[in-house]
């Protein structure tokens, strides 16, 4: 189940439990890989690493674990809620192991590289565990369970990007797909786990990055969405792909240069940093219709002392001047926020900073966490979580009121208006009807009409909206568009 509304997300764990089925098995060796993930698009991507790396061993994906030889969960540790899903799914893994004890079961991702050896001591019905930098190892770490053994990876690396490795599409509409441009964080927001689980940043190589959009596109995608915990602090530096001379790329060049590959390819990226997305990228955008105007810029607070104490390094007055910038520079970009209610020592007028500055942004779309203490995170050595779950709670839920209001007064500002989209497939609620998103996001939901088909750019005359989704009919002609 993907939810359309939330693809965009970084962390997103609604999007939790999707198995994945790839769509193009190789030379098969009659052993079946079920994976399962949790957490980030950047899990997501990851997962297709590890099956390219398992079918190159002939392994062939199965949707259905009961049939599996080896299952896997890639997993999450943003908040204890994520970690706990996976728990409860462990032990439903744990009862077809008991039923067939030949399956190997692996744990992978953040929970696997924060927990490491526990696992396998804690955990009786985990075989391996593997970190985020050492799928390559995979091969050999199932050959040492084959031979009665424990495995485990866990080291985190300051090179691996994985550049080489040619993701299998899994679970895939063949019209959308994500493209891993860097991996880790060196950011050490105070709240965050992320730099523990998934290491220090380090950019993939522009050239790499390039070809696997230009076959994307050349096998029919229509649109990339480029992935990192940072976008705006991609930085590369070698040698260009013609010649030996050096070249430094910034994110901006490289949303550039994949911009060039065709008017056609449509272009995304997640996630945005208020203290490094430049003007530069703003232009960026805005010189390229097919770069898509919606930004995703976490505020994660309102208050500047708050932000402090999560070390997010901004304040409100410069988290201001980036949505004033946005708004010149891109009059017609979307944006969307994460927000965290109930941060430690948070007051009641700071929590209404919040509530203040989404007011001044009115945000197209926002996800919305209630605090949650990670071991080991700075926050945790540092503060107390003093902040009672029952205020936490009554926090988030204004959080949430008030963004159902902004949602639907910005997709109201589509009725009556005409919008490009790109045709997805058919809708989750009915097949008689299709979906895709404008440039700035937001589903569209129509009613299948002859001659438009998912991978097609179509016309949307916007008759209504809901607080999620725009609902119209499609437009023949080319019209004047917004
Ligand atoms: N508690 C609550 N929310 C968190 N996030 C990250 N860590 C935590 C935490 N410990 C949220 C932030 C981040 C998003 C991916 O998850 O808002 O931007
Ligand atoms: Fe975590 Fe902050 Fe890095 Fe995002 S930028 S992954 S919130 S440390």
């Amino acid at each position: 189940m993907i939810d359309l509304q939330l693809t965009d997300k970084t962390h997103d764990e609604e999007r939790q439990g999707e198995a994945l089925i790839v769509d193009a098995p190789l030379v098969r060796n009659g052993r079946k890989l079920y994976i399962e993930s949790y957490g980030c698009q950047m899990n997501f991507a990851d997962s297709e690493i590890v099956a390219s790396i398992l079918l190159d061993q002939g392994f062939e994906t199965t949707g259905d674990y009961k049939e599996a030889d080896v299952v896997f969960i890639n997993t999450c540790s943003i908040r204890e809620n994520a970690e706990q899903r996976v728990r409860n799914r462990l032990s439903q893994f744990g009862a077809e192991k008991r039923r067939n004890p030949k399956l190997i079961v692996g744990v992978l991702g953040c929970m696997a590289e924060r927990l490491k050896s526990k696992f396998l001591e804690e955990e009786k019905l985990v075989d391996v565990v593997v970190g985020p930098d050492a799928y390559r190892e995979l091969p050999q770490l199932l050959s040492e369970v084959e031979s009665g053994h424990k495995a485990i990876n866990v080291l985190l690396s300051r090179e691996e990007t994985y550049a080489d490795i040619s993701p299998v599409r899994l679970n895939g509409n063949g019209i959308t797909a994500f493209i891993s441009i860097m991996r880790g964080c060196d950011n050490m927001c105070s709240f965050c786990v992320v730099p523990f689980t998934r290491g220090r940043e380090r950019s993939r190589d522009p050239h790499s990055i390039m070809a696997e959009a230009q076959d994307l596109f050349d096998r029919g995608y229509k649109e990339v969405t480029l992935l990192g915990q940072n976008v705006d602090s991609y930085k590369w530096k070698g040698n260009d792909a013609d010649d030996s001379t050096e070249i430094e790329v910034n994110f901006a060049q490289l949303l550039e240069k994949v911009a060039l590959i065709s008017p056609d390819l449509r272009i995304r990226f997640s996630t945005s940093h208020p203290k490094d997305i430049t003007d530069e990228v703003l232009y960026t955008i805005a010189k390229y219709d097919n770069i898509c105007n919606y930004i995703h810029l976490p505020i994660q607070s309102g208050s500047s002392r708050v932000l402090e104490l999560m070390n997010r390094t901004y304040t409100r007055e410069w988290y201001i001047n980036r949505i004033d910038a946005i708004r010149n520079i891109i009059p017609d970009c979307a944006i969307s926020s994460d927000i965290i209610a109930g941060f430690c020592t948070e007051t009641e007028e700071e929590h209404q900073e919040t509530l203040s500055i989404m007011d001044y942004v009115k945000y197209d779309f926002a996800f919305t966490f209630s605090y949650s203490e990670r071991p080991g995170t700075l926050a945790a050595r540092k503060f107390e979580d003093d902040i009672p779950e029952d205020v936490k709670k009554r926090r988030l839920s204004e959080i949430l009121i008030k963004q159902q209001e902004t949602s639907l007064y910005r997709l109201q500002q589509f009725v009556g208006k005409t919008v490009r989209i790109l045709v997805e497939g058919t809708s989750k609620k009915s097949d008689k009807d299709f979906c895709g998103r404008n440039d700035q996001n937001a589903m569209v939901v129509f009613p299948a009409t002859e001659g438009v088909s998912a991978g097609q750019y179509v016309y949307v005359h916007i008759d209504r909206c809901t607080s999620a989704t725009l609902l119209g009919t499609v437009v023949v002609e080319e019209p004047e568009i917004v």
